[in-house]
């Protein structure tokens, strides 16, 4: 497919300038191609559910900027929501209407939340999250799931997914071993032994950074469960959940209430952002009313904001059903395009939300989803796919995301590069893909 005329720079040319002024050539390590192989493509522009690179190759794509983008690339409702904010000014140091009027929408949308702070990305938010909880229970002691992404803060740096797992890192160093002294990792799935030492447990209620895994039937609940008991705080990061698998998050999806959120993503249409936000009992402790600090230059950002607020007013509920729909016409494409050709997978979905794992195990955990990885069919596939014009994550512990301009067209054609891809790995014993 063939977008544009495309510059006059090839990716591979471009890949090359770059890593010799970037680190590895990119600003974050999942865009990297290192566990796929190859050079990333470079994107020019994006329009709805394409992409466009510099050669002028166009791509269905289903990053869609790992979850930010939900109604597609460029919406025009959008690109004028932010075209207007910029034009009286893209920054001050000062409260503005607009982040009021979204958190008003977050609390609005989200039973049990009646506060939210505005930060500029999920890190920030799941990082202040922490601190909160801890000054709350005055306790330290952290508990997360090995397989979910928290960002890159020092003590959520442990068994983490995404692209520490696609690069195959343990974690990082230049974290002090004290920083993650009070971070216990724990198997997703299992229901871990919780007491009143903790200040925190920290979850992603569907876990979408080892590749997308569903919780079990009652996980959820028995972790809210043990949290009231202990007086522990539950963090529900729903950084991707959060107004993408329905209009109350994951919390609504499943019915179970945490302490603390952190959103990102979609509430910024694709603009830098964050929030943390919970019970008013306890986001009341936040400076400058109370003693826990937290801070930043851009949080509440006015342009994020606009594009927060066009995004989220757009989201009702005729588009969550329609964004499903779409996701299961996908997922199930996807599943009979692998099994047909004689390939075994799973492709699991939560509403909107698609995973790939090859192999006959069901995937419940970080173990699982490794093993799945270590068959070694997602690079070929993802290869295949590429070259047939569909963009996957370039990493095989991301989820798939379709956004609200993927219609049955980009769908069947996703489909039908699939079935091509799939028979390619099976006839040229998954070589030249
Ligand atoms: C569940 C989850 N939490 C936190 C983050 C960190 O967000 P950011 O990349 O905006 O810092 C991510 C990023 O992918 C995420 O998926």
């Amino acid at each position: 497919m063939s977008g544009s005329a495309g510059s006059s720079h090839t990716n591979k040319e471009l890949f090359e300038r770059a890593c010799r002024v970037i680190p590895g050539g990119v600003n974050s390590p999942v865009r990297a191609f290192k566990s796929v192989g190859g050079v990333p493509f470079f994107v020019s522009r994006g329009k709805g559910a394409y992409l466009f690179d510099e050669e002028g190759k166009g791509y269905i794509d289903y990053i869609q900027s790992y979850g930010a983008v939900i109604l597609g690339h460029a919406d025009d409702r959008i690109t004028t929501a932010i075209d207007h904010a910029a034009l009286s000014g893209s920054t001050f140091g000062a409260p503005t209407l607009s982040e009021i009027i979204l958190a008003e929408m977050i609390v609005d949308r989200v039973e049990g939340c009646d506060m939210v702070r505005l930060t500029s990305s999920g890190t920030e938010a799941a990082m202040s999250a922490i601190r909160l909880a801890r000054g709350f229970t005055r306790r330290d002691k952290v508990l997360k799931f090995d397989g979910c992404y928290h960002g890159h803060s020092d003590a959520l740096l442990v068994g983490g997914g995404s692209g520490i797992a696609s690069l195959g890192i343990p974690d990082s160093i230049g974290i002090p071993r004290d920083a993650v002294s009070n971070t216990i990792v724990a198997p997703y799935n299992e229901i871990p032994p919780i007491d009143d030492s903790y200040a925190a447990v920290i979850v992603e209620p569907v876990a979408a950074n080892m590749g997308l895994v569903p919780p079990n039937a009652g996980f959820l609940e028995e972790l809210r469960r043990l949290c009231s008991e202990n007086g522990v705080v539950l963090i529900f990061d729903e950084v991707i959940t959060g107004f993408r698998i329905s209009s109350g998050g994951a919390s609504e999806y499943f019915g179970v209430i945490p302490d603390l959120w952190c959103f990102g993503k979609v509430i910024g249409g694709g603009l830098p952002i964050g929030a943390f936000a919970g019970r008013q009992e306890i986001m009341e402790l936040l400076a400058p009313v109370g003693p826990v600090y937290q801070a930043g230059t851009l949080s509440g950002n006015p342009l994020a904001t606009a594009a927060g607020v066009t995004v989220l007013s757009l989201l009702d509920e005729s588009m969550y059903h329609r964004l499903a729909s779409t996701a299961e016409r996908l997922a199930q494409g996807l599943n009979d395009a692998l099994t047909n050709s004689g390939i075994e997978a799973h492709v699991p979905r939560v509403s909107s939300l698609v995973g790939l794992f090859f192999g006959s195990e069901t995937v419940t955990n970080y173990t699982s989803a490794k093993k799945s990885v270590s068959i070694g069919l997602y690079p070929k596939f993802f290869r295949g796919m590429l070259n047939r014009g569909v963009a996957l994550a370039p990493g095989p512990y991301e989820a798939i995301f379709p956004s609200l301009s993927h219609t049955q067209i980009e769908v069947d054609r996703t489909i039908e590069a699939a079935a091509e891809a799939a028979n390619l790995l099976i006839d040229r014993g998954a070589v030249n893909c």
